[in-house]
């Protein structure tokens, strides 16, 4: 184990400029959030639920189109490959994409599947319930055929590729053949569909996933590098990043280096979406050129800037380099 070298903050600076304008594809579940805000004033009539009086209604974009907004906060320049259903949350999505300046012509339009949707309703900030609009099983062959080609195409004109696996049925072994073209391929894994990323360069799943995906329970150091191991020999990826919550992230290499940064928010107020923010900046560090242990603690103050936000969030340069000036400071 080693103790990496301290990230400073000209450093950061100099990859943030290298960052900019770095063309990224991402291959993913793209959703959208859904978000139905209220107030409840009674009990209904009709059966044993609150009624919540709507004062508001917002869509955000979710999935991968979260790890798209992650990189265009950092002014890479993104395109989005994926599907959406032949309804009107695909206008939805293309107009939240539109905003952000993210390329769309790799989103096909497919029949028979909605756009996946996740709407909630909340009041009084707490979430009441959540209902899914969306379809896991895998897309038609002819769907993942047009896609394929697509990023065939299109793959190698990319500085690298972000697989955002949402278990949506969008990933295939064709898909991830294709995104081979690039330079540069990082993955957001779900774990049954593991076996799909072999020859990537990075996997990054959260400690649930890998346990899942190697059968490995991890309760220590030792366990923890024995999963980690286990999928760079079966993925003969180059590196395998491990996103550890509150415990902060540990990388793995497959020429032996281990890395392992702690966990860097200093206060927590939502953890969702961390995931696609830390494969987003650990993409684009890799991209600008970044060795792994500045990737690696560049994707880790990025994921604990967005956990210090409400809601699925984005980290400006200057929101990094803010805890990085913090941790430099305190530490
Ligand atoms: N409670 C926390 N405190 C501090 N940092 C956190 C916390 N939770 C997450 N993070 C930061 O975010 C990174 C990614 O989080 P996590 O490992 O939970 O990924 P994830 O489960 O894929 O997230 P999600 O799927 O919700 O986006 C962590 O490696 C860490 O840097
Ligand atoms: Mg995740």
């Amino acid at each position: 184990m080693s103790a990496s070298p301290l990230l400073a903050p000209p450093d950061a600076r100099m990859l943030f400029d290298r960052m900019r304008n770095r063309n990224i594809m991402v291959i993913g579940d793209a959703m959208v959030d859904e978000w139905i805000w209220g107030t409840v004033t009674r009990i209904s009539p009709e059966a044993p639920v609150p009624v919540v009086s709507v004062d508001d209604h917002s869509f955000t974009l979710g999935g991968a189109g979260n790890v798209a907004n992650n990189l265009r906060a950092l002014g890479a320049s993104v395109q989005l490959v994926g599907t959406v259903g032949h309804d009107e949350l695909s206008e939805r999505i293309g107009s939240l994409l539109d905003a952000i300046g993210v390329r769309r012509d790799g989103i096909l339009v497919v029949d028979d599947r909605p756009t996946t949707r996740k709407t909630r309703i909340v009041a009084h900030s707490q979430q009441v319930v959540r209902a899914d609009w969306e379809s896991t099983a895998p897309i038609s062959s002819a769907d993942g055929e047009r896609v394929t080609q697509f990023v065939r195409a299109h793959a190698r004109d990319a500085d690298a590729v972000v697989i955002s696996d949402y278990g949506k049925g969008l990933i295939s072994r064709d898909v991830v053949e294709a995104a081979l073209g690039a330079p540069l391929v990082v993955v957001d894994p779900k774990p049954q569909n593991m076996a799909l990323f072999e020859g990537v360069s990075c996997v990054a799943p959260n400690m649930h996933e890998a346990e899942i995906a190697t059968g490995i329970r991890v309760s220590d150091d030792a366990s923890l590098e024995r999963a980690a191991r286990s999928l760079l020999e079966r993925l003969r990826c180059r590196y395998v990043v491990l996103t550890r919550g509150e415990r902060g992230m540990a990388l793995f290499s497959a020429d032996g280096v281990q890395l392992h940064v702690p966990a860097v928010a200093r206060t927590v107020y939502d953890v969702s979406g961390a995931g696609d923010t830390a494969v987003a900046v650990l993409t684009l560090a890799f991209a600008a050129g970044a060795t792994p242990e500045l990737a690696l603690q560049l994707a880790n103050f990025a994921a604990g800037a967005v956990v210090e936000k409400l809601g699925t969030a984005t980290a400006s340069a200057d929101e990094i380099l803010a805890l990085i000036d913090h941790g430099f400071q305190t530490g």
